[in-house]
């Protein structure tokens, strides 16, 4: 059974998730306009944690089902039109033939069972329904080279993310999984495919995009010293990151999109 790698019980997780969010959302809301979500649609939202997406869908679909392992934000959501479910998306059923959109983001790339996970999304939508899945991609080479100007802090960010990556790697999570979307999608039979990539960048003023970094990073501690980063490495990065004397390009986000033929 797959274990989820950040802490959902933690205060800070709302946090992180809501910075996601600000991150994330605009970028996501352009690919579901792009697919055209219509006042009509069923559907159905994969691991919706903080569930802005969720009450997005809520204003702009007739019907949302949205699951996750934790579904105490999302159950926090005010949309009338909202089913929220608690559900594991590896060991649980979905309905089949049942949705005009299936999305995820962020969900697929910490599920070692991912293929086995995006079959049933496939599976869980009508003919003619669009499956839009998006995924994180940490561009593990080029970050080893440090993407941006190479400096003390951006070497060091990048010695933790690698370990990072290498831990989670040794956990079933597929850091680079955002690369691989629309040829997963292309495989399953998919039409009309199409995929959106952007990036992130951790300026040297309070952003969302910062929290993110911390918070993520600060959760990912016991991955990044297991790999053999010295805690205090980790330490001064953080505090380089909240005094504002950070900056670097993030991981890039990919979401690919595809619809099952009529
Ligand atoms: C990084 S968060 C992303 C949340 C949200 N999709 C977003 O992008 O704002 C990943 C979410 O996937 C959920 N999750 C992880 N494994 C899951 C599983 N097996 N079934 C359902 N949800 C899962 C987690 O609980 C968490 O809420």
């Amino acid at each position: 059974m797959s274990e989820y790698i950040y802490d959902a019980s933690l205060e800070d997780e709302h946090t992180r998730l809501h910075a996601l969010e600000a991150v994330l959302d605009p970028g996501s809301i352009r690919v579901l306009e792009t697919v055209g979500v219509q006042k009509t649609w069923q559907c159905l939202e994969v691991g919706g944690g903080g569930g802005s997406i969720a009450y997005w869908l809520s204003q702009h679909a007739a019907v949302v089902v949205a699951t996750d392992l934790d579904t105490r934000f999302l159950a926090r959501v005010p949309a009338s039109n909202l089913e929220v479910r608690t559900h594991n998306v590896v060991t649980e059923p979905l309905e089949e033939n049942t949705y005009d959109l299936v999305h995820s983001r962020d969900v697929l790339e910490h599920i070692p069972e991912r293929e086995a996970v995006l079959d049933k999304m496939v599976a869980a939508l009508k003919p003619g329904g669009w499956l839009v899945a998006e995924d994180v991609d940490f561009m593990g080479a080029l970050r080893r080279e440090v993407f941006g100007e190479k400096n003390d802090l951006t070497l060091l960010d990048a010695r933790l993310w690698d370990a990072a990556v290498t831990g989670m790697k040794s956990r079933g999570i597929d850091a680079e999984y955002g690369r691989r979307l629309p040829w997963r999608l292309s495989a399953r039979g998919l039409i009309d495919i199409g995929a959106d990539v952007r990036g992130t960048f951790v300026g040297q003023r309070v952003t969302e995009g910062m929290t993110l970094h911390e918070l993520s990073l600060q959760q990912l501690r016991p991955l990044v010293v297991s790999a053999g980063i010295p805690e205090g490495d980790l330490d001064r990065l953080l505090e380089a990151v909240r005094a504002g004397e950070y900056m670097g390009i993030g991981p890039i986000h990919i979401a690919a999109w595809g619809r099952k033929p009529a």
